[in-house]
């Protein structure tokens, strides 16, 4: 990497690269590695520690300068101590959330919270929420956020209301009758891949959507705008995630002694059509 003239990497390690969430995250850290000069080099290691543990010392024998970890596979200290033996700069995002390091971020409390006053607000009582087996540390914040957005109703999320799948388009589906047989008149799905997969499930029943049933996501994906009918969710800046989080990495690397950064990025509730209002 001393060699003038060779190019810099930045080694990216997300959950899901087959979740648009982190498509669009990725395409973010592609312009701005482009606009410094970086190439990113990028892997999917979700819920493999081994994978991900190989990938890691890969781009530490190939010498990247610096990295930025999505997936939580690694716990966040361990990462700590491989990269900063090793001197490589790092940014943990998303589902690494461990606020080690420069850090940028969304609040997801808040995000969680907004999904709640919406779905109240459109007369719901009874909802369900759609959440993945393995709870991180941002997903936990966006349930806590939507319990304590229940909570100003005085309504209580019980746990009999939880529904636990993959946080895929297939765990979407799988998750259907269980779903269904807690008889909620909304479904907060935490994400809106999920949220996807489940809408094939309630409209092969013969259900509709939002009269039978309302669903709403979190992401805002491309495809929320292109399924019908057209998914209310919260927005994320993922590409804007993406792109801030490379340029505070290459910031760090060009000045090791840099103070703390820590930059938050907005949500924003998308309403579409997915959800009724029953009052
Ligand atoms: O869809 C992927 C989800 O997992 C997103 O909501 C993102 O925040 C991540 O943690």
């Amino acid at each position: 990497n001393l060699i003038m003239g060779s190019t810099q990497t930045i080694g990216v390690l997300v959950p899901n690269l087959a979740n648009p969430f982190f498509s669009m995250f990725i395409k973010g850290i592609q312009q701005a590695s482009q606009s410094h000069h970086f190439v990113p080099i990028i892997f999917d290691a979700n819920q493999n520690q081994k994978l991900q543990s190989m990938y890691i010392e890969e781009l530490i024998k190939r010498a990247a300068n610096g990295l930025i970890i999505a997936s939580a596979t690694l716990d966040a200290n361990d990462i700590d101590r491989i990269l900063t033996r090793n001197g490589i700069p790092y940014l943990l995002f998303d589902q690494n959330d461990a606020q080690i390091g420069d850090r940028v971020w969304v609040d997801d409390y808040k995000g969680g919270q907004m999904a709640a006053n919406y779905l109240l607000a459109k007369g719901h009582r009874r909802i369900a929420l759609v959440v993945g087996e393995n709870i991180t540390h941002n997903i936990q914040q966006r349930i806590s956020g939507f319990r304590a957005g229940m909570a100003k109703y005085r309504l209580t999320l019980t746990d009999d209301m939880v529904v636990q799948t993959s946080m895929t388009k297939l765990g979407g589906y799988e998750a259907t009758s269980e779903v269904i047989s807690k008889k909620p008149t909304a479904v907060f799905c935490i994400n809106d891949e999920m949220a996807i997969g489940l809408y094939r499930g309630v409209q092969e029943r013969g259900l509709k959507i939002p009269d039978d049933l309302s669903i709403m996501g979190y992401d805002d994906i491309d495809l929320a705008n292109f399924i019908t009918p057209k998914l209310t969710s919260i927005h994320q800046p993922a590409f804007e995630m993406g792109q801030v989080a490379t340029d505070l990495l290459i910031e760090r690397l060009n000045n090791p002694k840099l103070a703390h950064q820590d930059k938050q990025l907005p949500l924003e509730l998308i309403t579409r059509d997915s959800v009724k209002s029953i009052q």
